[in-house]
């Protein structure tokens, strides 16, 4: 019920496709991979290429999260990469509609995200045709920020919109997310947690994912 999408933001980059690997077989659901053009966030990390380098290490879900500016422009190359999920923010220069077109009609699944700072209800006019919607619990950029739970009430209005309109569509959030923190934002109605440095800068990764499942499946409310 609860999925796990370890983010390779806080792995070691010259062993990326070990690290695929590896989480797969600590239990990890998806594979988190963050792209920054160094534009739309103040960091640089990695495109398509890389993405296509690691596809086969692993058969978990490439759930690629696109923190760059113009994302309509890049998505054809995501989806060649081998991406199954792909995010992009409201606040990007791409026009929202045409995009979620263009990633559903490529087969992928199509996310739109939030920033701390944009309310919730600007994705409400997309919600039929999105998959997920993440709500960033950090400002993007970088990884091991604290969590800001002042996102939650904008987790819960999410969850009560998409139940009152009968619909599947996952919550995500994405900062923060620790063994800790796990609670606060399944209580809220998140069901997909992105987790960092609390997973891959953790000694022991499968115990960090176990740890942060089993909180997450006992506080979830849909
Ligand atoms: C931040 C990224 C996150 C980041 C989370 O811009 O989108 O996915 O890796 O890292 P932690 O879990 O350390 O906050
Ligand atoms: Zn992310």
């Amino acid at each position: 019920m609860i999925k796990i999408a370890p983010s390779m933001l806080a792995g070691d980059f010259s062993q990326m496709g070990e690290q695929a690997a590896m989480i797969e077989k600590a239990g990890a659901d998806w594979l988190h991979l963050d792209v920054m053009d160094g534009h739309f966030v103040p960091n640089i990390t990695f495109g398509a290429p890389i993405i296509k380098s690691i596809r086969d290490k692993s058969s978990l879900v490439f759930d690629v999260h696109l923190m760059i500016s113009e994302p309509l422009r890049y998505i054809p190359d995501f989806v060649k990469a081998g991406a199954d999920v792909i995010t992009f923010h409201i606040e990007s220069d791409s026009p929202v509609d045409e995009t979620i077109d263009l990633i559903r009609s490529s087969g992928c699944k199509a996310a739109l995200s939030v920033k701390p700072g944009t309310p919730v209800e600007s994705v409400f006019p997309y919600l039929d045709k999105l998959d997920m919607v993440l709500i960033m619990t950090v400002e993007p950029g970088f990884g091991g920020q604290k969590f800001l739970d002042n996102q939650m009430a904008k987790v819960r209005r999410l969850r009560d919109e998409i139940t009152r309109r009968g619909l599947k569509t996952k919550i995500q959030v994405d900062g923060g997310v620790s063994p800790k923190t796990a609670h606060i934002v399944a209580e809220a109605g998140a069901d997909v947690l992105v987790a960092g440095s609390a997973v891959y800068g953790a000694e022991n990764p499968a115990e960090a994912i176990d740890s942060i499942r089993e909180k997450a499946e006992a506080a979830f409310k849909a």
